[in-house]
């Protein structure tokens, strides 16, 4: 068995590799002068059982390019059986037509991935987690969650409140709060589909002289965030901590939520950023090994 480390998670597919106590297949890529990608898989993979670890966080259509030619290697190079991780899957919110006539980018995503070869997939916290039955491979879904939630008790933070941003994230805060003890809720967003403008409702929470840590899957442009804890400090709130298990962190959302009156932001290496303080690796490679890697 070995592990690709993609070019864009070189770190958490040696952690990967490091915790299964396989080899380290190379990879050598590069960029062409007219940005086109480079991939050349340095290593025998005849009748391999092969993991390829490449996340998918901007630039979204390099990474995924790049993705899809280490697959297509792998499979043209003898491998048996292609297991593809990719810890942040791009497109995954373009999951319905919400306008008509708009394509439903991750159906695509996914049809390119399977074309290439994928013969398993795994991700963590995608999105919309129905999306993965698109899959005719197996597909599976982790969660950071709960590590993101351990690090921030072995900080101190027990009986913090747990709070998802929206409904659709409240199944996050509440595996968050089964760690942290100090119960969970959500607020109400709406997001204007033509403009992207979001709004949360202001609702009452038990949050007053209370530290709290908002869940989320995706930290973007911080907008969502940073309204939440606009929220949370009006209604009395000690210390607020942003988590999320993909810190995109577009343009200036870091000072965003920060200004917004965050006392931090807590992301994990699905995608690398100054704030992904909580690794993935484990979480994975305990999902590998239950498959016999
Ligand atoms: C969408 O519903 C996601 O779960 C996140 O809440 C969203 O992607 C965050 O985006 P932003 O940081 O731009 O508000």
């Amino acid at each position: 068995m070995k592990v690709i480390s993609g070019p864009a998670s070189q770190e958490l597919g040696r952690k990967i590799s490091e915790s299964l106590k396989v080899e380290v297949a190379p990879v050598v890529f590069k960029k062409f002068p007219d940005g086109e990608s480079y991939i050349r898989l340095d290593a025998d993979l005849k009748e391999e059982e092969v993991v390829i670890v490449q996340t998918t966080s901007p630039p979204q259509d390099t990474n995924l390019v790049q993705l899809l030619l280490m697959i297509d290697a792998a499979k043209d190079l003898g491998a048996e059986r292609v297991v593809a991780v990719v810890p942040y899957l791009a497109y995954s919110r373009q999951d319905k037509r919400f306008l008509s006539g708009e394509a439903v980018s991750i159906e695509t995503i996914i049809k390119l991935l399977e074309a290439s070869g994928t013969d398993e997939f795994l991700t963590v916290n995608t999105h919309e987690e129905d999306v993965l039955k698109k899959f005719r491979v197996p597909a599976e879904n982790l969660s950071a969650m709960t590590l993101l939630a351990e690090h921030f008790k072995k900080r101190g933070l027990t009986e913090a409140f747990s709070l998802a941003p929206d409904r659709g994230a409240s199944e996050l805060a509440k595996e968050a709060a089964e760690i942290l003890g100090g119960g969970y809720g959500w607020l109400r967003k709406e997001r204007d589909r033509l403009t992207g403008e979001i709004s949360v409702e202001e609702k009452r929470l038990d949050v007053r002289n209370r530290d709290v840590v908002i869940f989320d899957d995706i930290i973007s442009t911080g907008g969502t965030v940073a309204a939440a804890v606009e929220i949370l400090k009006r209604q009395g709130a000690k210390k607020v901590y942003a988590a999320c298990a993909h810190p995109l962190l577009i343009g200036e959302a870091q000072e965003r939520i920060m200004q917004s009156g965050a006392d931090g932001i807590v992301g994990t290496d699905c995608v690398p950023s100054s704030v992904s303080a909580v690794s993935v690796a484990p979480l994975i490679a305990d999902a590998l090994a239950k498959r016999g890697f």
